[in-house]
């Protein structure tokens, strides 16, 4: 596994010492830290104790043409996988929220593309401000995971909400998003997609359409109860994130779920299993399309103009089922075929026996199998064997982002090979 490495922002405020026990936790636990201190967080600690707990050069002043010269903000904003502002003071919410850089430590806020943890510390007056909350607010929009501060005694002698989350409960907040592996990288807009860089260290997917379908499908029974299933559509916006960054044109036909569009991705929502074979239908032709969406195999066979009653007689529900299309075997058979398609196989037994069977049964060229009888659905990983003509390949457990790249990386082979 390759080391997880986080950059920590230290900003001033009483709790900046408290930032010394959360390096010392984290790396306890083998998380590699750098650190940059404010000029203000430095009037509280010293670079001195953060250099000597993360055994790494302590980053201060932007402004230090030697330190820009040796990492650049860009540079050491886009190196993390996770970037924590613990204790985060009031004020650098705010120049959050407002997008102010003028310093390193909001400099690198503002240029990064990482996920954003903030652990905020401050008097409980300037907590409950409503400027605060208006700035919280605005981050939690903007995609930034924010920790609750705690409730107790404060510095100032005064009580309430506003202390720093104890450095134990941020340590397992950090290790719990660095091992989901898929959080958003929420703070560039979608208009950024053209300064995605490719990447040119393999084959890639540029000049390719992938279509990827994702979430449950609802089966509307009457106007207020549908049919539905576990299913997050994490995976299948993963796959879709993973294709876009290796530059495809990415269609993603979504289910109901409450996930953002990744990146660089032509999202389009439906709600049926009928709607979505339309979409996928309209969006053709693909060089690619993956089946990730958990579709229901059945829906009411007549939706009920009104809400069904029950008549109290115990007599079995009114409720008459019919199959639905399915939507991998149809695009099988079809005129515009994609060049490759792949299922996935969700399974709670006997996982690979099915995915063989479901592959030659479906007309599919690649069934991706999972085994759903623990949290997979839902959950931020995944354990998954790739089924081909070849073969069959068990990959090791890993979050779904990471599956979504492996895969996404399979693909281009496969296509740079025919
Ligand atoms: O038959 P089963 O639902 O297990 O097959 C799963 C695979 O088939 C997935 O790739 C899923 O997206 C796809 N599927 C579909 N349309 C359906 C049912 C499943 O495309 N109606």
């Amino acid at each position: 596994m390759t080391q997880r490495r986080i950059l920590l922002i230290v900003t001033g405020g009483i709790a900046a010492y408290k930032a010394l026990e959360l390096v010392r936790l984290l790396r306890h636990k083998g998380i590699a830290v750098r650190a940059v201190l404010t000029r203000s967080a430095q009037e509280f600690v010293t670079p001195l104790s953060f250099g000597v707990l993360t055994e790494d050069h302590v980053y201060g002043d932007m402004f230090d043409l030697k330190e820009e010269r040796e990492i650049g903000h860009i540079q050491l904003s886009r190196e993390a996988d996770l970037i924590v502002v613990a204790p985060a003071t009031a004020n650098v919410i705010a120049k959050m929220a407002a997008g102010i850089a003028d310093d390193l430590a909001t400099t690198v806020l503002l240029a990064t593309d990482k996920p954003v943890l903030v652990a905020p510390a401050m008097n409980v007056r300037m907590w409950h401000h409503k400027a605060t909350q208006r700035n919280l607010a605005t981050l939690r929009a903007d995609g930034i995971a924010i920790m609750e501060p705690g409730v107790g005694a404060m510095a100032c002698n005064e009580w309430g909400k506003g202390r720093l989350p104890e450095p134990a409960e941020i340590a397992a907040e950090i290790e719990r998003l660095l091992d989901e592996g898929d959080l958003p990288r929420p703070l560039l807009t979608d208009t950024t997609r053209t300064i995605i860089a490719p990447d040119l260290s393999g084959p890639t997917l540029h000049g390719r359409h992938v279509l990827v379908t994702a979430g449950p499908t609802h089966e509307p029974i009457d106007p207020v109860r549908y049919i539905a299933n576990r299913s997050s559509g994490r995976q299948g916006f993963a796959i879709a994130a993973a294709a876009a960054q290796a530059g495809a044109k990415v269609t993603l036909v979504a289910g109901p779920v409450s996930l953002p569009t990744p990146r660089g991705v032509d999202r389009i929502d439906v709600e049926t299993a009928r709607e979505m074979l339309a979409a996928v239908e309209g969006a053709l032709p693909a060089d690619v399309a993956i089946m990730v969406a958990a579709v229901a195999d059945w829906r009411a066979a007549d939706e009920a103009p009104q809400k069904l009653k029950k008549d109290g007689s115990g007599a079995p529900a009114p409720l008459a089922l019919a199959e639905n299309p399915d939507i991998l075997a149809t695009l099988a058979r079809h005129a515009r075929r994609p060049g490759l398609l792949i299922g996935f196989a969700a399974e709670t037994e006997t996982v690979v026996d099915h995915a063989l069977a479901k592959r030659a049964r479906k007309g599919a060229d690649w069934i991706v199998a999972n085994d759903v009888s623990g949290d997979v659905m839902g959950g931020a990983r995944n354990s998954v064997h790739l089924v081909t003509a070849a073969g069959v390949e068990d990959w090791p457990d890993m979050p779904k982002s990471a599956v979504a790249t492996r895969l996404v990386e399979r693909i281009a082979d496969e296509l740079a090979g025919r």
